[in-house]
């Protein structure tokens, strides 16, 4: 059967570095609060005009490197993002033209935090079923410009930053031992629009707005719905937690990611956790936390992996997937 299985990934992380003590230049904060309260160091921010096409073509043409294949085979770009170059047309197709691509899909899915977990899920449904062959999944965000610099609650914990796969339809036996996607689980709850959102937009405010959040709220659903997820997820393959080598959850605050773990019941070393280098950034934290951990060599061939992620809506998601 067709599974859709990782060629390469890549990630990309701005040049500005922005430490916790330079926040706290800017708002009533201190490094001791975040770290304490989120596991966060620092966090990248894009320069003036680069926008997040530009980092996700950055991270794309890493991931395109590492599966050492022709670029002109790549039929679909889906760039995962809540913070698009313009409201159209989608920052997949600024993508597509950037890296010279040849005429293929190409569209922007915005699920924010979980909006990587959607894209692989909706990659992998063109894919095994012959719409596409060989897909650019990237998770891409620019969330410095829809922070409010005002409100030290909110703009401490996000950063920017862009992540990709290169994802390809190909024959495998059939089994749980399979490579590739072997399952995906996804959730909505629109009841809960109002925990995490952005006061301006298109057709409401024909402004841009700013980043407006209930932390505790949205903390405590996080760890909920991440942790059902991951065990939806697994169910599905009919495997169990047990079986997983490394969780790659979501990079928002350390504290969630350690009480999901705890909950799965999965010991420290098998989470990857990389928020504390480049905080919260969106639908990009998971492929850039998935690409630290292949590159220093903990993720290898075989690995079996579950990706989760929880953002605004609320919007949930995981992918149980064999590296
Ligand atoms: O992808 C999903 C995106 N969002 C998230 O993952 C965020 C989820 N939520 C969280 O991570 C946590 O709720 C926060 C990190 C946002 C906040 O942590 P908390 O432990 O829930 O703190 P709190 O909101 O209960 O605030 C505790 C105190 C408050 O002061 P008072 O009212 O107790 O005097 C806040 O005003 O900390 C204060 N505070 C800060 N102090 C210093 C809030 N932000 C800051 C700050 N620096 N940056």
């Amino acid at each position: 059967m067709l599974r859709s299985i990782v060629l390469g990934i890549g990630s990309y992380l701005p040049e500005r570095v922005v430490t916790n003590d330079d926040m706290a230049r800017m708002v009533d904060t201190s490094d001791e609060w975040i770290r304490e309260r989120t596991g966060i160091t620092r966090r990248h921010f894009a320069a003036e005009g680069e926008a997040t096409s530009d980092l996700a073509v950055a991270a794309s043409l890493r991931a395109i490197e590492a599966a050492g294949i022709d670029r002109n085979s790549i039929d679909l770009v889906l760039v995962a993002t809540s913070t698009p170059d313009n409201t159209f047309p989608a920052t997949a197709t600024a993508v597509q033209r950037k890296l010279g691509l040849p005429v293929g899909i190409a569209f922007d899915l915005q699920a924010v935090c979980a909006g990587f977990a959607y894209a692989i899920s909706v990659a992998d449904a063109l894919l095994v079923t012959g719409r596409a062959r060989r897909a650019l999944v990237i998770g891409a965000e620019t969330f410095s410009r829809i922070l409010d610099f005002e409100d030290r609650g909110t703009c401490v914990l996000f950063g920017d930053g862009a992540g990709a796969v290169v994802l390809a339809a190909a024959e495998q036996p059939g089994h749980v031992g399979d490579r590739g996607v072997l399952a995906t689980a996804l959730g909505a709850d629109g009841r809960q629009y109002d925990h995490l959102y952005v006061d301006g937009g298109v057709s409401s405010t024909q402004t841009t707005g700013v980043l407006r959040m209930n932390g505790r709220e949205v903390f405590r659903h996080a760890v909920q719905r991440l942790s059902e997820a991951a065990i939806e997820v697994v169910a599905k393959a009919g495997l169990r937690l047990a079986d997983i080598d490394y969780l790659v959850p979501h990079q928002a605050n350390r504290r969630i990611i350690e009480a999901v773990g705890k909950r799965l019941d999965i010991a420290p070393d098998q989470v990857i956790v990389t928020v504390d280098r480049h905080a919260n950034t969106s639908a990009a934290s998971i492929p850039l936390a998935l690409d630290v951990a292949v590159k220093d060599g903990r993720i290898g061939e075989g690995d079996l992996l579950v990706l989760n992620a929880m953002g605004g809506g609320f919007t949930w998601g995981a992918a149980l997937l064999r590296w």
